[in-house]
């Protein structure tokens, strides 16, 4: 036997989406937080043009994505980072600023890849309490202790649909010592964008780093596009840790052509919250109490653990797949990507049934 590092071995592979459809149902997956809709038509012709140059490296600077982006964001376009979706970003800045004997933070209901990234270093993943599914800024500085060297944020949340306004994350930057780290990720910062300032000043500083993707609002999952805005410093070592050649050329082009097209992005934004809020609506006449969500998902709080698995258990019968949250400390709640409109509908009437059906037994 092949030993590998007992970090490694102490490990739980990272939990995705269980998406197998029980015979004869057709799937429908509310789990991953997809956009409701795909990409602009010219990010697709963009990345059909792509694929003509598909013998081709790609561009390993990302230079014409970091320049529009750069435009339509008004910031430096030296300061942006490409990665094959965030994950890529988040994993390298963990390998450039964590290893064992060091600590990351994170609000104790955090996306659970912070936590990933953390322990494939080797180091500790520290959490701090939330109030009312919000991250607490004061329960987070005081969670901070000497080995702390990363605080990861995503604002809004995942998997709570929360976000904090911009003065509290100042006050958060504010409060930590200056060899710490900050990652806002902002994953969900397109569906919340036009309620708070941007952050993006924030970079400045030199000790903070704001993530971005194309995951979600802009509908190119699949793509594996993410971006952030650094410090120099930190742009100059995270870098030395990404792969060579990280982004496919395809990717490159569709996000590009993605972010000229803003008015396609904005209306996917404004569906997504169109029915994310008639859903929550509903599941709210109906007794559920779903959390009010600045982002393409919503949470949905179950009286117990035991009421959410039969629940998730019962969508899952007729191939509705919501996504548990044990994962991030929350195993009374599913969290529901908002999709198309007869899906969310479906998801709604089988989770009144659920309620009916246990209210009469
Ligand atoms: C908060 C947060 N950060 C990062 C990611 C990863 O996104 P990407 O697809 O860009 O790797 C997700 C995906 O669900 C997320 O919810």
């Amino acid at each position: 036997m092949i030993p590998p590092l007992p970090h490694v071995a102490e490990m739980a592979a990272y939990a995705l989406a269980d998406l197998t459809a029980p015979e004869g149902k057709r799937l429908i997956s509310l789990s991953q937080n997809e956009a409701l809709r795909g990409p602009s038509p010219k990010a697709i012709a963009a990345m059909e043009a792509a694929a003509r140059g598909g013998h081709l490296y790609p561009d390993p600077d990302w230079t014409a994505l970091r320049e529009t982006l750069a435009e339509v964001h008004n910031i430096n376009a030296n300061q942006i980072l490409c990665g094959a979706g965030s994950l890529d970003l988040i994993g390298c800045i963990a390998r450039a600023y964590l290893a064992t004997g060091l600590a990351a933070l994170a609000p104790a209901h955090a996306y659970p890849f912070f936590g990933s990234a953390t322990r494939m270093t080797g180091a500790r993943f520290d959490i701090a309490l939330e109030t009312d599914l919000h991250a607490n800024v004061d329960a987070l500085l005081a969670a901070v202790c000497p080995e702390t060297r990363i605080v990861f944020l995503a604002n809004p949340g995942n998997p709570t649909g929360t976000r904090l306004p911009r003065s509290e994350i100042l006050r958060l930057r504010d409060g930590l010592r200056d060899d710490i780290l900050f990652v806002l990720d902002e994953a969900y910062g397109e569906f919340a964008d036009h309620l708070s300032e941007p952050m993006f000043d924030l970079v400045s500083r030199g000790d903070t780093v704001i993530l971005r993707t194309f995951s979600k609002a802009y509908g190119l999952a699949g793509a594996r596009l993410g971006w952030g805005v650094f410090p120099d410093a930190i742009a100059q070592n995270v870098r030395k840790l990404l792969n060579p050649n990280n982004v496919t050329k395809a990717s490159q082009a569709a996000a590009q052509a993605a972010a000229e097209d803003q008015v396609w992005m904005r209306e996917t934004c404004t569906q997504t919250a169109t029915r994310r809020d008639a859903f929550a609506g509903r599941l709210r006449a109906s007794g559920f109490s779903p959390i009010p969500s600045f982002t393409n998902f919503t949470l949905i709080p179950f009286a117990s653990p035991e009421a959410a698995q039969s629940a998730d258990a019962f969508l899952k019968s007729q191939g509705v797949f919501l996504r548990p949250q044990a994962g991030a400390g929350l195993p009374h709640c599913l969290r529901a990507t908002i999709g198309v409109a007869a899906d969310m509908d479906i998801a709604a009437s089988l989770l009144e049934t659920w309620a009916a059906r246990r209210a009469a037994s």
